[in-house]
């Protein structure tokens, strides 16, 4: 019978995250061989994702710098890449997302005439510089894949409208299946902090931001807009995992440092975050993740940003898009945490990014695109 070599390239923490499951899925395909070559453009928050789900990388190219530029990135990526593209001759590389690793991983693959296939392809918000530089490398890898997993309808339509070259299929959202298996009843935090919380008497809010389009102004708003609301609501607490990047931590604990039941802590891993975030009243982010995961646990979220490329979640109610202005963010947290009838409204548990099976059925596309399966996997649909 037919074997192939897949091999996994991702670099970040929501990649990583995100690609976990799909790694798992494909090791226990009986053609599939699994590699998994790691840039770790982050280090750390990379090392606990691998940790909590037992990934060892076979190639790992220990990139990070601190205070990294996109170009940083990109060269140092695409160079390690060459030789491992060299060593390892995948049958097919898989990239995900929209992230500096993504773009250098696919382009060194192109480079190498080794088939792409693109995980979480088709989201958009069609403005060049936002999110950047993420829009353009997702849109640049759509044009370098020749299978793209696209997680919903709506983004199958975008690489429709686009007339990508290639395969597209609705899988759902791999975040989805990775949450099965991190949110647990009677979890035990590591971090003493989240085992002390009164989760019942107090409401938790739970915050996270670090995109760089929002490094600034924009951040500082969004600072000052969550210090103002911990001081009109004296029943909630704010527990923020603060980014590493020394840009975010500068200014999130330059202004939110010392400001009674905000809690600033060092980045979760993976099992910890999804756990408090089951916990809490609400979610203020910036983070495409969070996005994704808070709607499927019935939590609403605030998105401080501009745009979104995930509308999936506003249109079902469960999103608001909050800006990047102090007082609208302001505004839409108190009105959240003043009227019961805006909450419960928001408050319902929906699942428009996935049904737990996309990695299944990104397994099943791939071996049926190299004839090892007669029959090409469903889409995902949220109507079934
Ligand atoms: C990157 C992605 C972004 C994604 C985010 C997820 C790009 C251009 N951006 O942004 O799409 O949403 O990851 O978190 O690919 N750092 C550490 N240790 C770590 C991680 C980061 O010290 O484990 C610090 C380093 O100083 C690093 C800086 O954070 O230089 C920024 O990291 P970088 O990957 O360049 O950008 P992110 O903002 O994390
Ligand atoms: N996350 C985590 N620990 C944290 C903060 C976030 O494990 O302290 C997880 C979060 O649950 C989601 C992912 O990281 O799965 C999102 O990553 P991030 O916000 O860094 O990137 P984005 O999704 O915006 O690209």
């Amino acid at each position: 019978m037919k074997s192939i070599k897949v091999m996994s390239v991702f670099g970040t923490r929501p990649e990583a995250i995100k690609m976990a499951p799909l790694v798992k899925e494909l090791a226990a395909r009986q053609n599939v061989q699994s590699l998994l070559c790691v840039t770790a453009q982050h280090r750390q928050m990379l090392d606990s994702v691998l940790n909590i789900f037992q990934l060892h990388p076979d190639y790992d190219l220990d990139i990070m710098e601190q205070r990294q530029t996109l170009t940083t990135i990109t060269s140092k990526a695409l160079l390690g890449m060459e030789h491992v593209l060299e060593q390892a001759k995948p049958d097919l590389i898989l990239v995900h997302g929209d992230t500096t690793t993504t773009f250098a991983g696919a382009l060194a693959a192109f480079y190498h005439q080794v088939p792409i296939g693109h995980v979480e392809a088709g989201l958009r918000t069609w403005d060049r510089y936002s999110p950047f530089p993420e829009e353009m490398n997702r849109t640049m890898v759509g044009d370098l894949a020749a299978l793209h997993f696209s997680p919903t309808n709506a983004n199958a339509d975008n690489l429709q409208r686009e007339s990508v070259m290639g395969e597209v299929f609705v899988t759902g959202n791999t975040v989805i299946d990775a949450m099965a298996t991190t949110v647990q009843e009677n979890f035990r935090f590591t971090e003493p902090l989240l085992n002390e919380l009164d989760y019942t008497g107090r409401r938790l809010v739970v915050v996270t931001c670090h995109r760089r389009e929002n490094y600034g102004e924009p951040m500082q708003n969004i600072m000052r807009a969550i210090r103002r609301m911990v001081q009109m609501h004296p029943d909630i607490d704010v527990v923020y995992p603060v980014h590493l990047s020394p840009v975010v931590r500068e200014c999130a604990f330059g202004i939110l440092s010392g400001v009674p039941h905000v809690y600033l802590i060092d980045p979760l891993d993976v099992e910890q975050m999804h756990n408090l975030m089951a916990r809490c009243y609400m979610v203020m982010t910036d983070s495409g993740g969070l996005q994704e995961e808070a709607p499927a646990m019935g939590k609403p979220v605030l998105v401080m940003r501009r745009e979104t490329e995930r509308p999936e979640a506003i249109a079902a109610g469960t999103a608001q898009l909050a800006g990047v202005e102090e007082e609208q963010v302001l505004a839409l947290a108190n009105e959240l945490l003043n009227d019961p009838e805006t909450y419960h409204k928001m408050a319902k548990a929906i699942n428009p990014y996935g049904d737990g099976h996309a990695c299944r059925r990104i397994a099943d596309a791939i071996e049926w695109h190299f004839g090892m399966r007669p029959e090409k996997p469903e889409n995902f649909s949220t109507e079934k």
